[in-house]
Formats: C-alpha cells, structure tokens, sequence
C-alpha cells in the first residue's frame, strides 16, 4: 500500500501584521517546498490574506482558513461561508480550535461547520484537547466525546477529508509540549475511538499534533508519538524554522 502523505499545518492565528509580510512567508515556504516529497503543507492565514496568496497555492503548499461558517450565504455579518472559501483554492478549514471554543463555539456548532465544510469538498482539521491531564485518566473520555460530537452525521464516504488534531490547551502557546510517550497513548487511544465510530473507514482519518511543535522537537513528536504530522502555531510564522520543521517531518 502506498504510504500516506505527512501533513505539517501553519495555523498563523491573527497574524502577521501586514500583507506584505504574509506574502513573503508564503513565498519562502514554496520556494522551500521544491524539495519536499512525502509532506503536504498547509498555510493557514486570517481570511483577508487568502484572496492574494491563493495563486501561490495549489502546486506547492495548500491553503487553509482557520474557521467556516456552515450557512452558504446570508445574514450573518462578520462571518465568512464555507462556500465563499473555496473560490480563493482553500483545501483546508481548522475547526473547534480552542481558542474558538473559548469564544463560545460548542460541540453541536463545531459538528455542523465540519459536515458543511466537507460536504463543499475541502478537508475539515478538527482541533480536540483537554484543558488539563486529571491522575484518573478522565481527559480520555473527554477526547473521546469531543470526536464523537465532531464526527456526529458525518458521511462514511467524507472520512478521508477529516484530519484530528491533538491540541492538549496547556501545551498552546506553553514552553514544553506533551511527551512523545504521553502523544504515542493518545494517538493510539484517538485511533481506536475512531475505528469504534468508523469502522474500516477510520484508516483514512489522520491524526496530528499541535502545541508548541518546534524546530528541536517536530522529529521526536511525530516519529515517537506516533502523529501523521503537526499543527504549528507560534514557529509557523518565522518563515526559517517553519521551514525545518517540514524538513525535517519530510525526512521521517
Ligand atoms: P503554538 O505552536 O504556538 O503552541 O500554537 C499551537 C496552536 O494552537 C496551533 O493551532
């Protein structure tokens, strides 16, 4: 069987500052992108950014926004449609980060965005992770529920357009981020709570990790814990160690 693709995912939250600045980080990371063979890359900017870095994408790296709403068009001010994406070639929504969770989105409203977003075709990385580590082990079933409540209706034949993306809360933004070993249980733990829900159609699903990924540590998070790649934050946006990120996750 041919081996699936790494995916790296550059989720650069409300960043950077100006245009400009975001074209050239999107230009470094294609010209960088000539040598990368079994790595997709994806860049995430604020939605006023995708209109003039969605030429660039496509053949190197992919574009991602990092929200959707579920209705197509309407009276919704402020909000951008799933459906209005996908003219600016975005292949990828975030969804159910925890910053976005913290703004009121719920279970029930991150499940819709996810069937409307794979529904118009583009693939939905949904973000899941526990706010802190219990010595029972209850942070399990609360992972558990959170991809049981994404995954609700989701059509068996969309599965290979959903990404899970571990994003334990304490390590966003933090100065370590979860042991290789503890990343190694709750990527098998996610992998067998989705074979439960999917069946064999859970082989199409991939499962990433984000929370303070960094140059030192992205070959020991992915190759010891057991992750199809990584959602980078805060190193996404120095176009120098993004890149070595990928470089490095490509030579895995
Ligand atoms: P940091 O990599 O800055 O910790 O952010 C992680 C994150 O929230 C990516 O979505």
């Amino acid at each position: 069987m041919k081996k699936q693709k790494k995916l790296v995912v550059g989720n650069w939250k409300m960043n950077p500052q100006s245009l400009e600045e975001a074209k050239k980080l999107a230009t470094s990371v294609k010209r960088a992108m000539r040598g990368i063979k079994k790595t997709n890359v994806v860049l995430c900017p604020p939605f006023i950014y995708l209109s003039s870095l969605s030429s660039s994408a496509g053949n190197s790296f992919f574009l991602g926004a990092q929200n959707a709403n579920y209705e197509a068009l309407g009276p919704f001010t402020g909000e951008v449609s799933f459906s209005e994406l996908s003219q600016f070639k975005v292949d990828y929504v975030i969804l159910g980060h925890s910053e976005r969770r913290k703004m009121g989105e719920s279970d029930e409203l991150i499940n819709k965005k996810i069937r409307a977003v794979v529904g118009g075709g583009m693939t939905a990385i949904i973000c899941v992770g526990e706010s802190v580590r219990d010595i029972n082990g209850d942070f399990y079933n609360f992972i558990k529920q959170q991809i049981t409540s994404a995954l609700k209706d989701v059509s068996k034949k969309l599965l290979d357009q959903i990404v899970i993306a571990y994003e334990p809360i304490w390590a966003i933004g933090a100065s370590a981020p979860v042991s290789p070993a503890e990343l190694c249980e709750m990527s098998i733990f996610i992998k067998k709570v989705l074979k439960d829900l999917c069946g064999a159609f859970s082989g199409g699903i991939k499962v990433i990790y984000g929370g303070d990924a960094d140059k030192v540590n992205a070959d020991i998070l992915v190759r010891d814990g057991n992750v199809s790649g990584l959602l980078v934050g805060r190193e996404s946006l120095r176009a120098k160690d993004f890149i070595e990120i990928i470089k490095l996750v490509d030579a895995i």
